[in-house]
């Protein structure tokens, strides 16, 4: 911690409720944030370094609404929409704030010339709004970056279906790439007891879009003995569908860039892996009119069939093999496009062969609580591979940016060293620190 801080330390040394509601709330805090007046700093360059736009440095305490908690914060993690807004791309975060700061109420605090980026954490509560009746100071909390409005007739049926619907710490200001973050008591999820700080915190966005993308009812509801293809089996995303689909009983392929990776994929039980810089595809690489055949011919080396699912993110690169190698009547489910946003593919594959598309954003907060129980479970696992601190948040991004990371990369907050906050000694060894910590080995 750069400054001392009584309640940042009470809640990290879990003092109790009372102990914690005695210790005044600070004025100010550190955070990471990036600066509306530096929008446009990276036009015309073609190395976008957030560690130029991403600052640490002290803000103030936003007032609390009723419905809201604040979190001591002892760790987050990035994402890649952490990326996205410290390059200022597709759009400057600030217009999001902006159009959120118009709905007026506690909405206009979010409208700031600094944004406080970070969509995943784990932290203590420490305090808490009028309206809140579940949560107390003092509980040991994952957040869920899904952010709806409860009052919106169209989050009813799926929190996601809302137009309300929000990316907190990417859509809202507060993240928790701070020493505390503001979030809606509805965002909290108990922190799965055998898990670190920085284990806990760096599931939760991409675990869950995972599993509502693969096994939710609004994504392609994989079923036992469905073949998945997974770009990226190491990545955020990837790292975590391919432990869902292991554990619904489906077959994973794994598509990864090195043998390094590959060998990780095997040795989260996924048996069959392809390399795919061994598909030999020339500059054109993925998008080579061949690449669909080639790689659909690697799978059924492997599988002895086509996928029925492929879990696609990556967009331009990849989306016409994607399109190419599902099997008849198989499943495309997208979330992202990290290599391009206008996609081409042969249309004739999908409706000759009875395909579907599937866009799939974010999770509900029933998603994100049954991705938690799993963890909990001890049924899937973190896949943290690097922990940074705080003052270093643009380096951890910077990671995460030029692709160096695998799973996940987390930032200690409150947190003084990796592995504070385990709750059940016991349950971990009994799930043994192998599978707890692959990735970072
Ligand atoms: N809509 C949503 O709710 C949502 C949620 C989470 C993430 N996303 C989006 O999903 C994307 C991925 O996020 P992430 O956190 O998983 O990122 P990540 O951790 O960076 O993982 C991306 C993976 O993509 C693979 N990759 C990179 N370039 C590739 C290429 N040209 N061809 C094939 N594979 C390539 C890499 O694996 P190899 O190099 O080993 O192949 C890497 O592991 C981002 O665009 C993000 O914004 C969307």
């Amino acid at each position: 911690m750069a400054k001392s801080d009584p309640l940042l330390e009470a809640a990290r040394d879990g003092a109790g409720e009372q102990e914690l509601l005695d210790i005044d709330l600070p004025a100010t805090f550190r955070a990471s944030f990036i600066r509306k007046d530096e929008v446009g700093i990276f036009e015309g360059q073609t190395d976008k370094d957030v560690r130029r736009s991403m600052h640490v440095g002290d803000v103030d305490m936003p007032e609390l609404a009723p419905d809201e908690c604040v979190v001591a914060v002892m760790s987050a993690a990035i994402n890649f929409n952490t990326v996205w807004s410290a390059i200022f791309e597709p759009v400057p975060t600030f217009a999001f704030l902006a159009k959120f700061g118009r709905q007026g109420w506690y909405g206009a605090r979010h409208d700031l010339p600094y944004h406080i980026l970070g969509s995943d954490g784990s932290g203590v509560v420490v305090r808490t709004g009028v309206g809140v009746k579940n949560w107390k100071v003092g509980d040991r909390v994952v957040i869920s970056p899904s952010y709806v409005d409860e009052e919106d007739h169209g989050s009813y049926d799926d929190g996601m279906m809302s137009e309300s619907q929000l990316a907190w710490g990417f859509e809202t200001n507060f993240g928790s790439l701070g020493d505390y973050c503001i979030v809606k008591a509805n965002q909290l999820i108990r922190k799965p007891r055998h898990l670190s700080w920085e284990e806990a915190g760096s599931n939760t966005l991409c675990a869950a879009t995972a599993y509502r993308m693969l096994v939710g009812k609004h994504g392609a509801q994989m079923k036992q003995g469905d073949v998945v293809l997974i770009w990226g089996a190491t990545g955020g995303l990837g790292s975590y569908a391919t432990q869902l689909v292991k554990n619904g009983g489906g077959i994973p392929v794994g598509v990864v860039s090195s043998e390094d990776k590959a060998d990780l994929v095997r040795a989260q039980g996924c048996e069959h892996v392809i390399n795919r810089n061994d598909l030999d595809l020339g500059e054109q690489g993925l998008r080579h009119p061949k690449a669909g055949r080639m790689l659909g011919e690697a799978i059924r080396g492997l599988v002895g069939e086509d996928p029925g699912i492929v879990f696609e993110y990556l967009g331009r690169e990849t989306f016409g093999a994607s399109v190419y190698v599902a099997k008849r009547g198989g499943r495309i489910v997208t979330c992202g496009s990290s290599t391009g946003f206008k996609h081409e593919y042969d249309n004739r594959f999908l409706w000759m062969r009875l395909k579907s598309i599937i866009g799939s954003h974010g999770f509900n907060y029933h998603e994100a609580v049954e991705t938690n129980r799993l963890f909990s479970l001890g049924m899937i696992h973190p896949t943290l591979s690097k922990v940074f601190s705080l003052e270093d948040a643009g380096e951890a991004t910077r990671a995460v940016q030029t692709n160096q990371h695998i799973g996940k990369v987390a930032v200690l907050c409150g947190a003084t060293a990796e592995g504070q906050g385990v709750d059940d000694p016991a349950m971990r060894e009994r799930i043994g620190e192998e599978k707890l910590t692959l990735f970072r080995r």
